[in-house]
């Protein structure tokens, strides 16, 4: 599995829907899910770890800091057929912070450390970590080598680090993606002094230029909010970034393989809107994106409406969008 470019998780947004509707855009990024916490796995109701096949590579991204229940959870991912397991240390959110795990946890490498262990020794699947470059006050590149440091002397060979610090307290989530400075070359360093690892940049990437600009330094670009918000630029990262010359879906293509997936997702009970929501910016940048946005936006969510809504709102669309 390469992960020269992959998909952020993303809460409410990168659930199975949007990750298959990616998935038809780029054939090689790596997906991530929503953060999905232990305790809903194990206590939970709903099944937290469906997923549609031709999403691999796929990896799923935990939250908890109890090391017997991330074993537990990592041993049923595996079994589900995830490629990876991703323990979230990057969330700030305080309802994350009271159940003590993600971001919180950087100032508690051993017991992550004990985490990453637990759960490596029950799968085969690799177990990664996400992070921050810091959080609070402890923000020194030494406080990062520490914690990356001990992590991946417990096996973890795999980070992602978000290269902005967290602050635990006044800031909402929200905020922690865009106020605290973006330091991407302490994570070029983090690179140079642990160059056995493998280090996928994330933050603030908005195009595949920037991505290949990160590759020189790096192993691997996590993108998100613009992997989300402006999908069709990953038709792109195959050829760019993994050298497979396999032509792109067009945009009207994506649209036509997705009909048949809401008829399913509808025949099952499921609603338009769940599916249509995430498909909102596939025509960002061209001629008749707001006419898309606001007939999927307008109609997807009437009860009763079918897949036709997505050949309506394509059909509403001038030649030119539909051709390219
Ligand atoms: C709506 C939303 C939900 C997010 N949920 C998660 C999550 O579940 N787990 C996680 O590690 N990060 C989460 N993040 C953070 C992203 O994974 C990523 O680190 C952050 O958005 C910065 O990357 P970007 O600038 O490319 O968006 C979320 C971000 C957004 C916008």
């Amino acid at each position: 599995m390469k992960r020269t470019f992959s998909v952020a998780p993303m809460l409410d947004w990168t659930d199975r829907h949007y990750r298959y509707f990616a998935r038809l855009i780029s054939r090689q990024a790596l997906l991530y899910t929503e953060m999905v916490t232990t305790g809903a796995i194990i206590h939970g109701k709903g099944d937290y770890l469906a997923f549609n096949e031709e999403e691999h590579p796929l990896a799923l991204q935990l939250g908890g800091s109890n090391p017997a229940d991330l074993a537990h959870c990592a041993k049923l991912a595996q079994a589900r057929g995830y490629d990876e397991v991703n323990l979230n240390v990057g969330c700030p959110s305080d309802r994350v912070q009271n159940g003590r795990f993600g971001a919180c946890l950087m100032a508690e490498p051993q017991l992550v450390a004990e985490c990453v262990q637990a759960m490596q020794a029950v799968v085969d699947i690799p177990v990664t970590v996400k992070t921050r470059i810091g959080i609070d006050e402890q923000d020194s590149y030494g406080f990062l080598t520490d914690f990356v440091g001990t992590v991946a002397e417990a096996g973890c060979e795999v980070f992602t680090i978000h290269a902005r610090k967290a602050w635990l307290k006044g800031l909402s989530p929200k905020e922690n993606r865009e106020i605290p400075e973006l330091d991407y070359p302490r994570a070029y360093r983090l690179k140079q002094d642990f160059p056995g690892l493998n280090i996928s940049v994330n933050g603030g990437v908005k195009s595949l230029d920037e991505c290949e600009a990160h590759l020189q330094h790096l192993d691997g670009v996590m993108v998100g909010r613009e992997a989300y918000q402006d999908p069709y630029m990953m038709a792109a990262v195959d050829s760019r970034l993994y050298g497979d010359d396999r032509l792109p879906l067009s945009r009207a293509e994506v649209v036509e393989q997705m009909i048949p997936y809401l008829e399913r997702h509808i025949a099952q009970g499921g609603r338009a809107n769940h599916v249509t929501r995430h498909m909102l910016g596939l025509f960002n940048g061209m001629p008749g994106a707001r006419q898309w946005r606001r007939y999927l936006a307008q109609n997807a969510h009437l009860p009763g409406m079918g897949a036709s809504v997505l050949s309506d709102a394509l059909a509403s669309l001038p030649e030119s969008a539909v051709a390219a």
